[in-house]
């Protein structure tokens, strides 16, 4: 069994639609889609490295193959690139998950959120991470690793929580709370895409989740919350009472990759702090500016 206090696992939900950022997603998945020349679920993946998480738990659909295979051994490129330059073979190999640490899982239908979580029963034997690889969250100390110590401490759910402007909470869930102490918000009561005029504050629930095996109790009721889908904040929702959740309003930038908007900032940002692209993109930048 796993250890009360060790989060080895995570899940990264990746069998959406990606109707936002259609029609590209008709054939690329959302997660496949790069910020510079690494896509999304590479820096997840590399999150939750950062953070000791040694299995990897992917929960696809099952035209959504290729984001596993991007993590597997691919022997007709490694044999092409050794003879022809091994120095991006040693960056390909920086990617792989060995067998023994990648599962698979398939969520045949977009139910929810919820429903993709909860396709990864079988593998759950204690506390867990969530990823959301579409929320890309730039930090010093990797996100997941920051709510892992918060999760230490309290050994309650922990839900990454960021302030947003008002009129955005109708496509978030948003959280009450009774109290809080610095970044940390003891949350009663939490409301998936509430109306502007019901937000019970402006504190949003992001793609980022430390998670006790209990949630999966409720999420096994498979009841239908907002949008016709099955929910994970209304069985996070669930655990208030016994367990506890809290928010924490991380350390670190967060873009919204799901949209075109969000990952276009993503793209100028993480450019402009890579020394390798700075110069360049900032003279491109000025040259549209002008
Ligand atoms: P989103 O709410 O962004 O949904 O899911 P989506 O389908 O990916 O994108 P849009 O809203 O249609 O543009 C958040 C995360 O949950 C996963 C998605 O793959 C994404 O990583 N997800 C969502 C599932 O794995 N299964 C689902 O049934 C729904």
């Amino acid at each position: 069994m796993n250890a009360l206090n060790q989060i080895k696992t995570v899940i990264f939900p990746v069998a959406g639609i990606g109707s936002r950022f259609l029609p590209v997603t008709k054939t690329v998945p959302k997660e496949l889609l790069p910020i510079l020349n690494i896509p999304l679920i590479e820096y997840a993946v590399n999150e939750a490295r950062e953070a000791g998480i040694e299995r990897f738990i992917f929960v696809s659909s099952p035209e959504k193959q290729s984001i596993t295979d991007y993590f597997k051994k691919d022997k007709k490129l490694e044999s092409y690139l050794k003879n022809k330059n091994s120095d991006l073979l040693i960056g390909l190999e920086k990617n792989f998950i060995s067998d023994e640490s990648l599962i698979e899982v398939v969520q045949e239908e977009p139910l929810g959120l919820g429903h993709a979580i909860w396709c990864a029963r079988d593998y759950i034997d204690g506390p867990f991470a969530v990823i959301l690889p579409d929320d890309l969250i730039i930090s010093k100390v990797a996100c997941i690793k920051q709510m892992i110590n918060v999760y230490k401490e309290h050994k309650s759910n922990i839900v990454a929580i960021q302030e947003i402007d008002s009129v955005n909470v109708s496509k978030y869930g948003v959280i009450d709370y009774d109290d809080n102490n610095k970044d940390y918000y003891f949350i009663k009561n939490m409301v998936e895409k509430p109306n502007i005029n019901d937000a019970p504050s402006n504190l949003a629930i992001i793609g980022r989740y430390i998670l006790l095996p209990n949630v999966l109790n409720s999420l096994s009721d498979k009841k239908i919350g907002f949008g016709g889908e099955i929910q994970l904040t209304d069985a996070i929702k669930t655990t208030i009472k016994n367990e506890g959740v809290i928010g924490y309003k991380f350390e670190g930038n967060r873009y919204d990759c799901g949209n075109v908007i969000g990952a276009l900032e993503a793209q100028i940002s993480v450019a402009i702090n890579n020394s390798r692209y700075k110069d360049k993109v900032i003279d491109i930048m000025k040259k549209y500016l002008k």
